[in-house]
């Protein structure tokens, strides 16, 4: 993995890595005749990661502009973040585990974008857990009024770099495993 090609900084993936992309333009997947019940779990399980990222988001932000307290704070934070890094992290390993092999063994030319979607896993699973370190932080922070903003702060920062992370992952990871199931067909990796 050449640094270019870093989740943190990259913008998208090149042509030659997705090399079946511009064969499938993404506002046609959907009509494709092999895009069957596997395409649309998969972008729908990317949607839910992407709305339960956005949900802690958003009780991270009511906290710190104060339209949550620090008693009702936890009771809504702990139940959604647990959620969605459960969630998240579920997902990674059944795709390191079951899918992206499958992915590989469709053509040789695949090997770089799943080698680069599985550097993304590990940089997105070390974003995790420092995010769940800020979290505790956060948290025992909340009997303590004077730290309240500063651990609020640090949190917001980490979850704010594990979601542009995981959005830049997410959309990537489409442009590879839907046309190469469009082209392939789905059962080949089902
Ligand atoms: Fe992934
Ligand atoms: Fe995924």
């Amino acid at each position: 993995m050449t640094d270019a090609h870093a989740l943190a900084a990259r913008d998208g993936i090149p042509d030659d890595i997705a090399y079946l992309r511009s064969a499938y333009p993404k506002g046609d997947w959907a009509k494709h005749v092999n895009f069957g019940e596997l395409c649309n779990f998969w972008l729908h399980v990317h949607q839910s990661l992407r709305a339960e990222g956005a949900a802690v988001e958003s009780i991270i932000a009511d906290f710190r502009e104060d339209r949550l307290d620090a008693r009702t704070f936890p009771q809504r934070f702990v139940p959604a973040l647990n959620q969605f890094l459960g969630h998240l992290d579920g997902h990674h390993r059944i795709e390191d585990a079951v899918y992206f092999p499958k992915f590989r063994a469709l053509d040789p030319r695949m090997q770089r974008g799943f080698d680069l979607l599985e550097s993304d896993h590990h940089a997105i699973h070390a974003a995790l857990e420092t995010t769940v370190g800020s979290a505790r932080g956060l948290l025992a922070s909340l009997n303590q009024p004077q730290r309240d903003a500063r651990a609020a702060d640090e949190h917001a920062a980490h979850a704010a770099t594990l979601t542009a992370l995981l959005l830049r992952h997410l959309a990537d990871e489409e442009d590879l495993v839907i046309p190469a199931m469009l082209e392939h067909g789905e059962r080949r990796v089902g």
